[in-house]
């Protein structure tokens, strides 16, 4: 099956193709994706109805590069599978009206996948570790974005636990917003990381929030305001900010750290995968590989690019549940709030 998979739930358009025919990454015929962080950049945030209009544009010349990338016709595709949700709801209608309108245009058919759902079997694209092969279920999932902060117990494809999530802020919601109030331009998140990466540890030492009584659920909006505080008594030098940076960062990893082990412990299960924007982070992925090794397990991440939102998590997560022989009916339907 050669699926084409289209992700317009926020401020990037992407586009894949996904080959089950091909094992592993070679599965990736291709994929694209197009930001708007330029565009949204003079506000400081993703604008919704740019964002909207900003796909209707760019999201049809894409699916003709990706598809040229890919060697591939349009009548070659089998299935065609698009981000129905959570997201603006302008946005992923754009994505949802031209999957749809294709699927019915070629006769085959459409599935709407959650973007959750997406980044969390991103991991599982990745060529298999030539050791321990590809992670299997079951086995506990971090998702860090900028609009959620969840650990799920994966018992099987499609069979999800909600082990725990944030109260406020998402981790990566946290970095950008703690980015800005240092003066750091939109998006701030890997802004601020690249930051951290010169700033002196334990100059700044930040609490690990909700860590000190039991629990699997998250909260990092204190975590801003003592982050302002600080920035607001300091010299408000380069260093400083550098300085201030690291320990956020520090902070924010280590809470991450200590609750996917308790997540493990709790579920029983030695693999931890990783998906999301803040799965990118550097420190957060150095620091999770050295939790799984002492305690003998694995950690899991997509490559870099297959972090962020993307086509091919869709693509691939749409190819899953069209083998599994699901799809949507004739209509048109995305769920701005939806649980996975
Ligand atoms: O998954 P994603 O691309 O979009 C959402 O679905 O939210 O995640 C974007 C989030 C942003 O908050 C961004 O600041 C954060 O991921 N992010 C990072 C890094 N790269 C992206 N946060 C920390 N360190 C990074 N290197
Ligand atoms: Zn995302």
């Amino acid at each position: 099956m050669r699926i084409l998979g289209i992700e317009t739930s926020c401020d990037e358009t992407g586009v894949a193709v996904y080959d089950t025919s091909r094992a592993g990454s070679a599965g990736l015929r291709a994929h694209a994706v197009y930001s708007q962080v330029a565009l949204h950049a003079e506000y400081g945030g993703v604008v919704p109805e740019l964002a909207s209009r900003d796909h209707v544009r760019k999201l049809l010349p894409l699916v003709r590069q990706t598809l040229a990338g890919a060697g591939l016709g349009v009548g070659d595709l089998d299935g065609v599978a698009y981000t129905a949700g959570p997201g603006l709801v302008g946005a992923l209608l754009v994505g949802a009206g031209v999957a749809r309108s294709l699927a019915w245009a070629l006769d085959v058919p459409a599935i709407g996948v959650h973007h959750m759902e997406g980044h969390l079997l991103a991991p599982l694209m990745e060529d298999p570790d030539p050791v321990h092969g590809s992670p299997e279920p079951p086995f506990v999932a971090l998702l860090v974005s900028g609009g959620h902060t969840q650990l799920v117990a994966v018992e099987a494809i499609g069979r999800y636990r909600l082990l725990g999530e944030t109260l406020d802020d998402a981790a990566g919601e946290a970095f950008d917003k703690t980015a800005k109030l240092m003066g750091l331009p939109y998006p701030g998140g890997p802004q601020l990381a690249a930051l951290a990466e010169t700033g002196a540890p334990g100059a700044y030492r930040f609490s690990r929030p909700m860590t000190d009584r039991p629990g699997l659920d998250f909260s990092f909006s204190g975590l801003k305001t003592q982050v302002m505080l600080a920035w607001r008594d300091s010299d408000q030098s380069d260093a400083t900010r550098a300085d201030i940076a690291r320990g956020f960062e520090d902070a924010v990893v280590e809470t991450l750290a200590i609750k996917c082990e308790r997540a493990l412990d709790a579920a029983g299960c030695g693999t931890l995968i990783v998906a999301g924007g803040v799965g990118a982070n550097k420190r957060l992925r150095a620091r999770l590989h050295e939790m799984a090794a002492t305690r003998g397990g694995r950690v899991c991440f997509p490559r870099m690019e297959l972090c962020t939102d993307n086509g091919a998590m869709i693509a691939y997560a749409g190819a899953l549940r069209l083998q599994a022989g699901q799809h949507d009916d004739a209509s048109v339907h995305v769920a701005p709030r939806w649980d996975m």
